[in-house]
This record gives C-alpha cells, sequence and structure tokens, in this order.
C-alpha cells in the first residue's frame, strides 16, 4: 500500500492528556482525582453523542460548554461540592493540558518527510488554538480542523469529512492517529488508514473491525512510512 500523504490527529487524549487534570483534581478533592478525571472524560464525550444524534443537531454546543457541562455532572455525580473558583481552576487546567512528550518529535519527523500534518478534533477552534500553542505545536501542524465548522461531533461522518475537505487529500491516503478507540473505529469505518495508540492497555472496541494498526506511543504512526 501506498504510504499515506497526511496524518491527521486526535487531540485531546491523543496528542494532550486529558488525565492530567487529575492532579488538580486530586489536591481539590482528596482521594477523588482519579475517579473525577474518568467521569469528567466520559460524560463530556456522551454529551458529545446526545447533542449530535438528537434533534438533528439543534441541541449543539461548543466542546468547551459540553466540557464544563461534564465537570459538573461529575462532580454531582461523585457528592463533591463544586466551588465557582475551583471549577474555573479546572476548567483552566483542561485549557491547559499537558502534551504528551512525544508529540513533537513525531510532529517533526512527519514534516520532514514532507507529509501534511493535522489535528481533527471535537475541540472548538479557541480551546485548540490555546492547546496547540501551549504546547508549541504550530508550525509542526499544517492543519487544526474542529468539527465546529459543521457542528456535529465525531463519530458522526461529517466530522470526518472535514479532514480531505481541509487537507485535499483523499481519504484512503491520509492516516488518522486516535488513542481513544471508538475515534480509530469510527475513523476506520469512514475510510481512514487508522492507527490506534493503545496508551492504557485497554481493549479495543468487540464491533468487527479492527484498526489499520495498533500502537502504544505517537512513534508507531512512522511505521505507516
Ligand atoms: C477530540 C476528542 C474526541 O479531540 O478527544 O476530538
Amino acid at each position: 500500500m501506498d504510504q499515506p500523504r497526511a496524518v491527521l490527529f486526535d487531540a485531546y487524549g491523543t496528542l494532550f492528556d486529558v488525565y492530567s487534570v487529575g492532579l488538580l483534581a486530586e489536591q481539590l478533592f482528596p482521594g477523588q482525582g482519579t475517579a473525577l478525571s474518568v467521569l469528567w472524560r466520559d460524560k463530556q464525550i456522551e454529551y458529545t453523542r446526545l447533542v449530535t444524534t438528537s434533534n438533528d443537531g439543534a441541541h449543539y454546543r461548543p466542546f468547551w460548554d459540553l466540557t464544563r457541562a461534564g465537570l459538573r455532572f461529575a462532580c454531582k455525580r461523585l457528592g463533591l461540592e463544586l466551588a465557582p473558583a475551583a471549577e474555573e481552576q479546572l476548567m483552566n487546567q483542561y485549557r491547559h493540558l499537558s502534551a504528551f512528550p512525544e508529540n513533537r518529535e513525531v510532529l517533526a519527523a512527519l514534516k520532514k518527510r514532507g507529509v501534511v500534518t493535522g489535528i481533527l478534533s471535537n475541540g472548538d477552534p479557541e480551546m485548540l488554538g490555546i492547546a496547540v500553542r501551549s504546547a508549541g505545536l504550530e508550525e509542526l501542524l499544517d492543519h487544526v480542523i474542529s468539527v465546529d465548522a459543521v457542528r456535529k461531533y465525531k463519530t458522526h461522518p461529517d466530522a470526518y469529512a472535514l479532514g480531505p475537505k481541509a487537507t485535499g487529500i483523499p481519504v484512503q491516503h491520509t492516516a488518522f492517529v486516535s488513542c481513544n478507540a471508538w475515534d480509530a473505529l469510527a475513523a476506520t469505518w469512514y475510510g481512514y488508514r487508522t492507527l490506534w495508540v493503545n496508551r492504557y492497555r485497554v481493549p479495543f472496541e468487540e464491533l468487527g473491525t479492527q484498526p489499520t494498526r495498533t500502537g502504544s506511543t505517537l512513534r508507531d504512526v512512522l511505521e505507516f512510512f
């Protein structure tokens, strides 16, 4: 098979460590940091599906708003009192998530090969812009694509369609990289060549389709070449 001409990355969970908020959560709510960060993430993603699949997207809200809603839910569910100052602190931390350490070298290696690089994310443009700048990745990414353009979250096909539309490179010549199994699966269904980065050593989805490749860090994307 030809080498991919473009590589698009999921952002949250793939380039940026969403569980890094767990440290601050642990300081604010001792003993509950991990539970809060996991439930927060799950609820955030559940809300993306809820608004995309209901009433033709009439309830769409940007990812930032759904992230805040997910935080509020997770705290209530765990019986934690979320003071406004703590909410702002956690949301601000979400804005500046840690980037995984290998990101830069992998993106630089792709650029060196002349591969088109980008992000294709549920994040809204403002969140993504801040995260990319905080991590110093601007000059290594040709495209930062937000599903906000179609107001539909992944795994809606219109969201995945934004990739080839932005790069001008057909989906079958584009690799999509995600640490989220559901995202790697749906991108495979859409027609991308996919790398699922299994950072947390969890099983892949049991729906009969496998990603093109499975790896353990972003570096594994270089095996497409
Ligand atoms: C994203 C979420 C799904 O960045 O992690 O699209």
